[in-house]
């Protein structure tokens, strides 16, 4: 039996990289998927790959109208809401005497600030189905430590845990199960932009910083976007029932906790 059969579901950033393979995964696993994304062409695009069950909505997370605007339409289009996956985000990496309020902003905007605007719109429509639902958020192993070089961007995937461990906690009364994935590194065009900077930043040839680390993996090889997609269709069916507030490391064995 499909998992995720006549469930609901909205995947932000999912126009392309790991959203659109959790988009995809859900379509295969029975859901209706709308992508929320603010490169609405891409979007459209990808949805029109996967399938009749996949629509698109153009969402910039970092405007309420605009959350305001996508979750209604997702609510009307799809006939109401049981599963977010709060998956957009942007990367940036300087040393700390070069981070610019710029960057800061635009960082904490996006993946803090969406994430906790997405859950709180998300939450409403769900309290009022009265049928409980699933919140997943996008972590990352950079949110489990430091980084030299990403202090922005590592801070802001730490904020995306502890915002998964207290809405879970303000939620779970209404059956609203809040947790969270923190993958790797996982190959696909948001890893060409890092490696570019890495490039950049200590002085290497391109594609030396993604051979470096995908030789780091215990796995053997940086992960694909389809490797996150079982903990994804997990942690949305009715097995996950009684998981709450946890982040799950799926990461070819990098971090241990
Ligand atoms: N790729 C990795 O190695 C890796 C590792 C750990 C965590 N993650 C996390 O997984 C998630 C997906 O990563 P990815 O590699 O697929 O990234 P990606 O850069 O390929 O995709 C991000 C998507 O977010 C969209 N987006 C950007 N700003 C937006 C906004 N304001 N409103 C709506 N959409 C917006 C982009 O258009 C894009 O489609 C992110 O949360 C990322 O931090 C990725």
């Amino acid at each position: 039996m499909k998992r995720l059969q006549g469930k609901r579901a909205l995947i932000t950033g999912a126009a392309r990289g790991i959203g659109a393979a959790f988009a995809q995964a859900y379509v295969r696993e029975g859901a209706t998927v709308m992508i929320g994304d603010i490169d609405s062409a891409r979007a459209e695009e990808t949805a029109g790959q996967i399938g009749p069950a996949c629509m698109a909505v153009t969402l910039d997370v970092t405007k309420q109208e605009s959350i305001d605007a996508a979750m209604a339409e997702t609510v009307q289009r799809l006939g109401g809401l049981d599963i977010l996956i709060n998956n957009a985000a942007v990367f940036d990496m300087a040393p700390l005497t070069e981070i610019t309020r710029a960057s800061y902003d635009r960082l904490f905007a996006i993946n803090v600030a969406g994430t906790l605007f997405m859950m709180q719109a998300a939450a409403k429509q769900m309290i009022a189905q009265g049928k409980g639902g699933r919140i997943i958020n996008m972590a990352s192993q950079a949110g489990r430590r430091g980084e030299a070089l990403v202090a922005v961007y590592c801070a802001t995937k730490a904020a995306i845990i502890s915002l998964t461990q207290s809405a879970a906690l303000n939620l779970i009364p209404h059956r609203i199960n809040v947790n969270a994935i923190a993958p790797g590194v996982v190959d696909g065009e948001h890893w060409d932009g890092v490696d570019a900077l890495f490039a950049k930043y200590e002085q290497r040839p391109l594609g030396e910083k993604k051979r470096l680390v995908g030789e780091g993996v215990p796995f053997g090889r940086m992960g694909t976007a389809e490797d996150l997609t079982g903990m994804a269709v997990f942690l949305a069916s009715d097995e996950a029932q009684y998981i709450v507030a946890q982040t799950y490391n799926v990461d070819g064995g990098q971090w241990m906790s």
